[in-house]
């Protein structure tokens, strides 16, 4: 089965799941592992690969970089600049550095890493003057609350972002309660990141019989969680190949009326606003 697509504002569509890269480029004894991992993600249709400057101090990039060598096509590269790299000759610059590191002449989406002290007006002209020079497709938000939403979309060219990436999964439900609802409301699509809490969700016992009853593990319930809503992609991290497999076949997953309400239970929607956290 083919992974579901999600529309973004502009039209484009990626798939609802993807790849994460954070704790990747941090060792040389790991690389090939995990360039192996990226690799075997894209083979089994996980096309989008979320990356950022910061992680491993551009390390991380270069893995992806020799992970999509000779495969560039099709796939959907996201990236992020650092917000004290934010200003408008900065978040150029950063992105000149990021493409070079990733060996690509353009990243698909670039996101602000989260809220910085840099006026969001000068990020967003520079996204904007990126843009037009092709050196990104589109670019959004990550860690923005819905206040900052709303000033960012008041900015000139705000309303131009393309989603926002936030710490979204069974243990972090808070965003339901607003952020989703403002954003679905503008069709703006959420990038729940830290989909099985970093791991911890793959060993949660409330998971069990859920995971039982549709002979799945139970990091497979928490992401098919992340899934369940079509205005949601969801972008796991593994470089071990039985998680990356895992976290494909989760895409497949089907949760029905039972499974989400015995969520709902052990893991109940917020019942008020809710601060964003982060990890
Ligand atoms: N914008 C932001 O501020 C922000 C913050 C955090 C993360 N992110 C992005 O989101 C991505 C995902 O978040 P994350 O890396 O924090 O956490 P995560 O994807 O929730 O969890 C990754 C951890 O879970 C393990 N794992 C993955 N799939 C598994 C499975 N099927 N069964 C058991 N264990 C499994 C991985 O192990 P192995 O690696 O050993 O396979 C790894 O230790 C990041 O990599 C990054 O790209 C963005």
């Amino acid at each position: 089965m083919p992974i579901r697509q999600v529309t973004l504002p502009s039209g484009d569509t990626v798939p609802a799941l993807g790849q994460g890269t954070w704790k990747m480029g941090e060792s040389p004894a790991r690389r090939a592992d995990e360039v192996r991992a990226l690799r075997l993600g894209i083979e089994l249709g996980m096309m989008l690969i979320d990356t950022a400057e910061m992680y491993a101090s551009g390390g991380a990039e270069e893995v992806v970089c020799e992970a999509i060598e000779g495969q560039r096509d099709g796939l959907f590269i996201v990236s992020k600049v650092l917000p004290e790299n934010a200003s408008r000759a900065g978040t150029i610059a950063a992105c000149e550095r990021s493409l070079k590191r990733l060996g690509t002449d353009r990243i698909d989406l670039y996101l602000l890493h989260w809220p910085g002290r840099h006026a969001i007006a000068d990020t967003v002209a520079a996204f904007e003057t990126l843009r037009r020079d092709g050196k990104i497709g589109q670019w959004g938000v990550s860690n923005f609350d819905t206040a900052d939403m709303a000033e960012l979309v008041a900015v000139e060219g705000g309303g131009h972002v393309a989603t926002n990436q936030v710490l979204y999964n069974l243990t972090r439900r808070g965003p339901e309660h607003d952020l989703m609802v403002w954003q679905a409301a503008r069709h703006i699509p959420l990038m729940a990141y830290s989909p099985v809490e970093q791991g911890r969700l793959a060993k949660h016992r409330a998971l069990e019989s859920i995971a039982q009853k549709h002979g799945v593990s139970v990091a497979q319930v928490a992401l098919a969680f992340t899934l369940l809503r079509d205005d949601v992609i969801s972008i796991p991290k593994a470089t071990a190949p039985d998680h990356v497999r895992d976290n494909r076949a989760a895409a497949d997953l089907r949760l029905d009326a039972a499974d989400r309400a015995a969520l709902d239970r052990a893991f109940p929607p917020p019942r008020g606003a809710t601060p964003l956290e982060m990890i």
